[in-house]
């Protein structure tokens, strides 16, 4: 019996078509986007990704369901993930640095703020936040395109003192095509030429209505030279996590996101992860794309050691062979032999991949000449 198709799958664990085929390939399966899979493929692909499959047999129709899921029993809150997004100098990195700097609670002080990818903070009321600091949305459209989700919710900036911009329109088309909750942040709203109406105005126009207005979708007016208006912003985020019920078992393996990765003079590989669901420890065997190896070290975003990450954190990590690309999945394997054996699979598959596209370019490139 055949139940769900590949691509069905992919998006029942949150993953593009494409890692499942790979996958597949990997496993010498060769399956197409549309076909269906038996429940022992479903099966060997869903542990692949970290899911554990269960077959509901339905009593009056032999119609058979495939649900992935963890038990509700297992399952405890877990911090929303964050990015913030909007055109060229409309005030992210100055946002991200205040509220990085403004949430360092007393026993943080003293560490010296890695600029790293992600990072968590405390809210005033005792919550926590995770931003990604993402360069810019080419990076979000790039993990996207890799397959993760990873975003909960996006604050999209406008400067108060500008226009909604075509970056500022690209970002919204992101975020919704991601389908990811907005908020939008009206910045720079200290300065004297801030006109907030003015930017409302320019949002409802593309269907974008705010709250004040009767619309959806919270805004908040801040400043990230003052502060004025961030914790309000914080809340309103909190506010719209709660409506996502986000939620992750922390007693399990740890599958993530990879954020960014590069190699240390001094230090070796270190990537940056966002822990997803499950724990990841000290000695745990990560596979990162093409890449493996066991977690010798973590740190926080400000250099401080780890020995553990939950679901929803971000940690730089010790270990890896190599550098695996943003937007690659991580997760914990059994064993160091099985991490190994996958990771070399990919990088044989990538080598191949790249060679197809050479191929490609230039067969384009006699065409044009011709
Ligand atoms: P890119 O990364 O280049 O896309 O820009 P960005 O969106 O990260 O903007 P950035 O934070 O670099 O801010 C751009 C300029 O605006 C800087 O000179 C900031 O100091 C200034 N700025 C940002 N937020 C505010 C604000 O709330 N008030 C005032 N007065 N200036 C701000
Ligand atoms: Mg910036």
């Amino acid at each position: 019996t055949e139940f769900v198709s590949a691509n069905d799958l992919a998006a029942l664990m949150n993953v593009s078509v494409n890692e499942v085929i790979k996958v597949c390939m990997q496993l010498g399966m060769f399956v197409s986007i549309n076909q269906r899979l038996d429940a022992e493929a479903i099966t060997i692909i869903a542990d692949e990704f970290g899911y554990s499959v269960e077959f509901i047999t339905s009593e009056d129709e032999q119609a058979l369901e495939v649900t992935i899921e963890e038990n509700e029993e297992d399952l405890v809150d877990r911090a929303p993930i964050v990015t913030i997004m909007g055109h060229v100098d409309h005030g992210k990195t100055s946002l991200l640095d205040y509220i990085r700097n403004a949430n360092v609670t007393a026993g943080e002080a003293g560490g010296i703020t890695q600029h790293i990818g992600a990072y968590s903070v405390k809210t005033e009321g005792g919550r926590t936040v995770t931003f990604l600091d993402t360069p810019g949305h080419e990076a979000f459209t790039a993990m996207r395109a890799r397959g993760a989700k990873v975003t909960d919710v996006v604050i999209i900036v406008v400067a108060a003192d500008d226009s909604v911009m075509p970056q500022t329109k690209e970002a919204i088309n992101h975020a919704q095509a991601a389908g990811s909750p907005i908020i939008i942040a009206l910045n720079k709203i200290d300065k004297p030429g801030a006109n907030p109406d003015k930017v409302r105005e320019e949002l409802a126009q593309m269907n974008i209505l705010v709250e004040e207005w009767g619309g959806k979708y919270q805004s908040q007016e801040v400043s990230a030279k003052t502060g004025a208006g961030i914790p309000d912003l914080l809340e309103k985020v909190l506010l719209e996590a709660e409506l996502l019920e986000l939620k992750a078992n922390p007693d399990r393996k740890a599958v993530g996101t990879v954020i960014e990765a590069s190699l240390d003079k001094g230090r070796g590989y270190v990537a940056t992860v966002l822990v997803q669901t499950g724990t990841l420890k000290i000695g745990d065997v990560v596979l990162a794309g093409s890449h493996y190896g066991r977690v010798k070290a973590m740190t926080d975003h400000r250099g401080r050691k780890m020995k553990e990450a939950g679901p929803s954190t971000p940690v730089q990590l010790l270990g890896l062979d190599g550098a695996p690309q943003a937007g690659d999945k991580f997760q914990v394997m059994e064993s160091e032999r099985e991490a190994r054996e996958i990771a070399s699979n990919r990088a044989q598959l990538q080598r191949e991949q790249s060679l197809r596209t050479r191929k490609h370019i230039t067969l384009d490139e006699i065409g044009r000449r011709l």
